[in-house]
């Protein structure tokens, strides 16, 4: 066979830009490809890939009657999340990628994938996949270009990304582009027939280099560690672009609130992975809150700027939802299971005998049989006795974004919506209040920055650790964490109207070990406070903590069930808890050495002062 990185011309005549056919043909070079194909992004593409995957056995395809062009795909049990531990900042001082990122020497880590992608597409086709993160030719958009060796990868880019020829047109000849390179590192040898799943058992790198703006990643096939333009670019590269640049890119949902008369506050939202942005990104308020709608503008990630208004404009660069399933029902997320009704493609959920999917929370009752995510059969009797779930906990399905019921028309708008809110909130089953508002700007800074989290099933390693996750940022700050902050203080300089911030849980446990607040669509109670403190409508309590609502300054109608001593207990602030919190507070700060703001320094002795800790 010709070796096709020797032929420049494996190009489609409408790329005209050399460094890219040459960067390509580079890498070609080093992965060794059977062959090379340029994605177009067309939907006849999209079929013929989806069609291969099915004859590979790769993809299933489900029921055509229940759920149209959509398929269901099962990885490798070894490869079922993001993996923090493998991911690495390799930034050319080990000062720069801070204490809470993986740092290895640029030179080594590129001597080190040098090894590991030298012949790894043997026997597989690579693909270059051109994609816009942002509106094609908004002057928000960066555009990637990503390689890789998975055709799962390829279809969910379609999905997540603006993808194919009309991103390699507005590049022309000469524009700019991030580089990735992604291989499941897993070379077939001729002749061998392909697992379902092609992943590299023992090795699995995601890497970054900030400076050069580059993305390598090896050895896995799943979610942010394979789709490269999302955690990688618009969140790790974008957020070191983002400092040099003076604007924001964060682990973001963005939504739309419009009262009853008519106004409409745009609210973005932190919350660390499997912690809730998808659900309240389409939150449906609950009927008895009459007027109050909710519209969608993104779910994971927002790229704010300092706007002309003095506002920050937010937008969400990507243009399909890669959401957990667990726990998505109608009645928990209505707007999700409607927009899940076709052209889905779902990833280690649970398959029923008729072709179609199910996962935990979807229904009260399981189906009397299912094939679980790893393709056994599964009964509710037995899954019951051996604790075997049928659907994986990080399981997810990918979506075009403008299925979503309560998409905001304004989604695609490359001058983004005016934030009046930020919220922040983490998975906590003790200790943090349902809702609290912080005074200034450096307080809210200071509160987000020490967002504490339960870990989740979203990253491998232990489930239910808290930990504390900055911005929910804690994985995804290309740069040192300190000098993040600091970047935060300044960019509430750089508008003259800063958001007001507020920190949220939703997930505060009663004595029986029970989520005391019902969530979901009662948020909106929350969401609705939030927004009449924008509007300077709503009371509010001052506490050690921030300011907080009183019983009476919430809607509770409709939500009589819900008694003041569940909302004494949901907001209650436990002096011994405290003293724990803040230790790890002080624990984090610790680390930061001078890279720590003094303005959080003043912040983090204000609160131990306040609270007599
Ligand atoms: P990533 O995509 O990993 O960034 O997650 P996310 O922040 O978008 O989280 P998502 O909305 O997908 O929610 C994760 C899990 O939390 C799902 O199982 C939801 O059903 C559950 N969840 C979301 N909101 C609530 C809530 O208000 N209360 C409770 N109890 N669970 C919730
Ligand atoms: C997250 O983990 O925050 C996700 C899923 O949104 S992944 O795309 O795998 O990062
Ligand atoms: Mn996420």
């Amino acid at each position: 066979m010709s070796d096709p990185s020797d032929d420049l011309s494996s190009a489609p005549g409408y790329v005209r830009h050399a460094r890219l056919r040459h960067w390509v043909s580079d890498v070609a070079r080093l992965a060794k490809p059977d062959r090379i194909v340029w994605c177009d992004g067309s939907q006849a593409e999209y079929d013929r890939l989806c069609a291969e995957l099915v004859t590979s056995g790769a993809f299933l395809r489900l029921n055509p009657k229940l759920r149209p062009n959509s398929f269901l795909a099962r990885s490798d049990p070894g490869d079922v999340a993001r993996m923090e531990d493998r991911t690495f900042i390799c930034s050319a001082k080990q000062e720069d990628a801070g204490p809470t990122n993986n740092w290895i020497e640029p030179a080594q880590m590129r001597a080190t994938l040098e090894r590991l992608f030298d012949g790894c597409m043997r026997g597989r086709t690579m693909y270059v996949v051109p994609f816009s993160m942002g509106p094609i030719g908004s002057p928000i958009a960066q555009i990637g270009i990503e390689i890789s060796d998975s055709a799962y990868v390829v279809v969910s880019m379609r999905i997540m990304t603006r993808m194919g020829r009309a991103v390699i047109e507005q590049l022309g000849a000469d524009g700019d582009y991030v580089p990735g390179v992604h291989s499941v590192g897993a070379p077939l040898p001729p002749g061998q027939e392909d697992v379902r799943w092609p992943c590299n058992k023992d090795d699995k790198w995601i890497v970054h280099f900030p400076e050069t703006r580059e993305i390598w990643s090896f050895g896995s096939g799943y979610g942010g560690n394979a789709l490269l333009g999302k955690k990688c670019l618009a969140l790790r590269i974008a957020s070191v672009m983002a400092r040099d640049q003076g604007w924001l890119a964060e682990h973001m949902l963005i939504l739309g609130v419009e009262a009853p008369d008519g106004q409409k506050t745009y609210i973005s939202a932190g919350f660390p992975s499997a912690c809730g942005k998808t659900n309240l990104a389409m939150v449906i308020p609950p009927g008895a809150l009459k007027g109050w709608k909710v519209t969608t503008i993104g779910e994971d990630i927002a790229w704010l700027k300092p706007g002309a208004d003095g506002r920050f404009r937010a937008i969400n660069p990507e243009a399909g939802f890669f959401g957990v399933a667990p726990g998505t029902s109608v009645a928990t997320n209505l707007n999700a299971m409607k927009m899940l009704h076709a052209n889905t493609i779902f990833t280690n959920v649970a398959l029923t005998p008729e072709g179609d999917v199910w996962w935990e929370g979807m229904t009260d009752t399981p189906p009397a049989r299912l094939i679980d995510w790893q393709g056994k059969d599964w009964t509710p009797e037995e899954g019951k006795k051996s604790g075997r779930l049928a659907a994986h906990p990080n399981s997810r399905f990918t979506v075009p974004a403008a299925q979503c019921p309560s998409i905001d028309p304004a989604w695609e708008d490359p001058s983004g919506v005016p934030i009046s809110a930020f919220l922040f909130g983490g998975r906590r089953a003790a200790t943090i209040p349902l809702v609290v508002e912080a005074p200034s700007w450096e307080d809210g800074v200071y509160m987000a920055a020490t967002l504490g989290s339960e870990t989740t099933a979203a990253i491998t390693g232990k489930v239910g650790v808290v930990r504390r996750d900055p911005m929910a940022m804690l994985a995804f700050c290309g740069y040192n964490m300190g000098d993040y902050f600091g970047h935060w203080l300044e960019m509430g300089r750089a508008v003259a109207r800063p958001p007001r911030m507020f920190r949220v849980n939703w997930f505060r446990r009663g004595a029986d070990g029970k989520f005391i607040w019902p969530g979901f669509g009662e948020n909106m109670r929350v969401l609705k406070w939030a927004v009449e403190r924008c509007q300077g409508k709503a009371g509010a309590v001052e506490t050690p903590l921030g300011l907080m609502p009183r019983w009476e300054d919430l809607a509770w109608i409709g939500l009589e069930e819900f008694s003041r001593e569940q909302f004494v207990e949901l907001t209650r602030v436990d002096g011994a808890a405290w003293r724990d919190e803040l230790a790890s507070h002080d624990e984090l700060f610790g680390k930061l050495g001078d890279h720590l703001p003094a303005a959080l320094e003043q912040c983090r002795a204000a609160l131990h002062a306040q609270l007599g800790a």
